[in-house]
C-alpha cells in the first residue's frame, strides 16, 4: 500500500500513523469506501453529538429486506473513518434482520483490530446503524419482519348441494 506524505505523519505532521493504526485502518482512512449519500435512502440513521464532534450519517438503500447500498458521512478521528468505511462494506448484501446482529466487535476484527484507545471510535458505526434501521422500520412497518413460510392452504370441501 502506498501512503501519501500526509498519510505518513498525520495531515497536521503530528502523529506517525503507520506506528499508530495498522496497514488496513489506514487504507480505509486515507481511501474510506463509501463515502456520501445513498440517493433516495430508505433509512438514515444519525449518531454521535455534531454539534461538539464526532458524528455519523448513514444512508442506506434496501430492497425486500436486504441492504444493497449503504454510505456514510463520518465527522471524527482516523478510527472513525476506517471503521465508518468498513461498517458500510461489511453491511452491504445483508439482510435486515442479519444488519440488525452487526456489533463494532465485527468492525474491529475486519479492520484487524485498533489501538485500545480507538475500540470507543467504532462504536459511531454501529449506533447510526441501529438507528438506520429503526429509520427503516419507521418508514416500511413490519417490512423487516422475519418472514415465516405458509403452509400451503389445502383447498375447503366443496359443499354438496342439497334439496
Ligand atoms: Fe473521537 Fe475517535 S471519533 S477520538
Amino acid at each position: 500500500m502506498q501512503i501519501s506524505r500526509a498519510g505518513e505523519y498525520g495531515v497536521l505532521g503530528l502523529i506517525n500513523l503507520p506506528a499508530f493504526y495498522n496497514a488496513t485502518v489506514l487504507d480505509h482512512f486515507l481511501n474510506p469506501r463509501n463515502v456520501g449519500d445513498v440517493p433516495e435512502p430508505e433509512a438514515i440513521g444519525l449518531a454521535g453529538e455534531p454539534n461538539c464532534g464526532d458524528a455519523m450519517r448513514l444512508s442506506l438503500r434496501i430492497q425486500n429486506g436486504k441492504i444493497l447500498d449503504a454510505r456514510f458521512r463520518t465527522v471524527g478521528c482516523g478510527a472513525a473513518i476506517a471503521s465508518s468505511s468498513m461498517a458500510t462494506e461489511l453491511i452491504k448484501g445483508r439482510s435486515v434482520e442479519q444488519a440488525r446482529q452487526f456489533s463494532n466487535q465485527e468492525i474491529v476484527a475486519a479492520l484487524g483490530g485498533l489501538p485500545p484507545a480507538k475500540i470507543q471510535c467504532s462504536v459511531l458505526a454501529g449506533q447510526a446503524l441501529r438507528a438506520a434501521l429503526e429509520d427503516y422500520e419507521k418508514r416500511h412497518p413490519g417490512a423487516a419482519a422475519p418472514r415465516t413460510e405458509c403452509a400451503p392452504q389445502k383447498p375447503a370441501p366443496r359443499r354438496r348441494r342439497q334439496g
